[in-house]
C-alpha cells in the first residue's frame, strides 16, 4: 500500500489521521508493506515529515524535492531487511542477486550536497513552523475573502499547504468535511479542470500570483507579510471578477 500520508495530490483529497492509524494496523496484520509517498510532506509537515506527526513508522519511506534541496534527487528509505535487496555487500551476504536500482542522478554529489544544507535548516530553524503559521494565515485571509464575496468555494488544507474547491455543483460541504475525507473525491478533482479554476488561475497570473494549477498551492519558510498582502488583494480582485 502506498499513499501520500496527508492525502493524494498534495492533501488535495485528504485522508485523515486516524485512516492513517487503521492503514498500519491493517497493513501489519496482513504482512503488506506499508509505504509513505513524503515526497512533499517529508520535511515540510515537520522535520520528521507526517510520520513524525502522526506517529507512524511505515516500512518504506519515498522522498524528493527537500530532500535534495530542490536539485534533482531522491531517496528511499525504511525497513533493513526491505533495503539490503537493493544492496551490494547484503546481497552478496545472502547468496543472492543485487535487485538492480539505476538512475541518472544516483549518488550525484551536488544533489547530495544540497540536501544535507537543506535538511541543517529544516532541522535547525523554524523554517517547517513558519511555512505552516504562513500558510494558516492564507487560508484564513483566503476563506475571508470567498465569504465576504458570497463565492461557493471551499478553501482548506493542512501544514503549508493550501487548496480550492471551486464547488461547481455548489454542494453544501465544509472544509472539515473535506478533510476528514467525507466527501466525493472525483468531485474535487473534476473541479480542478472547471473553467472557473482556470479562469482564477489564469486571473492571479496577471496579476503575479502564480498558483498551482489544482488550484492551491504550497506555502514556503520566506514567504513574508508582504507576499501574503499582495496574495490576497490580487484573489480579492480575481474572485470579484469571475461568475462562480
Ligand atoms: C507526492 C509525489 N510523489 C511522487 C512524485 C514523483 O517523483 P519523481 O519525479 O521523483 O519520480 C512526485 C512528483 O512531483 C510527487 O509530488
Amino acid at each position: 500500500v502506498i499513499l501520500e500520508p496527508t492525502g493524494g495530490s498534495a492533501g488535495q483529497v485528504p485522508v485523515p489521521e486516524s485512516f492513517l492509524h487503521g492503514l498500519r494496523e491493517a497493513t501489519a496484520d496482513r504482512d503488506v508493506l506499508l509505504i509513505f509517498d513524503e515526497v512533499i510532506t517529508g520535511f515540510r509537515c515537520s522535520p520528521g515529515g507526517m510520520q513524525g506527526v502522526c506517529g507512524i513508522t511505515p516500512d518504506l519511506t519515498t522522498m524528493a524535492k527537500i530532500v535534495a534541496g530542490g536539485f534533482p534527487g531522491g531517496a528511499v528509505g525504511g525497513r533493513r531487511d526491505v533495503l539490503d535487496l537493493l544492496d551490494h555487500a547484503a546481497a552478496a551476504d545472502a547468496g543472492r542477486e543485487k535487485i538492480a536500482h539505476q538512475g541518472t542522478f544516483n549518488a550525484n554529489p551536488i544533489s547530495a550536497a544540497a540536501g544535507v544544507a537543506t535538511l541543517g535548516i529544516v532541522k535547525q530553524s523554524d523554517a517547517c513552523e513558519r511555512a505552516n503559521r504562513y500558510a494558516a494565515e492564507l487560508r484564513e485571509g483566503l476563506a475571508k475573502i470567498v465569504r465576504d464575496e458570497s463565492l461557493p468555494w471551499i478553501v482548506y488544507g493542512t501544514f503549508s499547504s493550501f487548496h480550492i474547491f471551486t464547488n461547481p455543483e455548489r454542494d453544501d460541504v465544509t472544509a472539515d468535511q473535506i478533510e476528514l475525507g467525507r466527501y466525493d473525491w472525483r468531485r474535487i478533482k473534476a473541479a480542478s479542470a472547471s473553467p472557473v479554476a482556470k479562469e482564477l488561475r489564469l486571473g492571479l497570473l496577471t496579476q503575479g500570483v502564480d498558483l498551482a494549477g489544482w488550484p492551491g498551492g504550497l506555502t514556503s519558510a520566506v514567504h513574508t507579510n508582504d507576499d501574503l498582502e499582495a496574495t490576497l488583494s490580487a484573489f480579492r480582485d480575481v474572485a470579484r471578477t469571475i461568475d462562480s
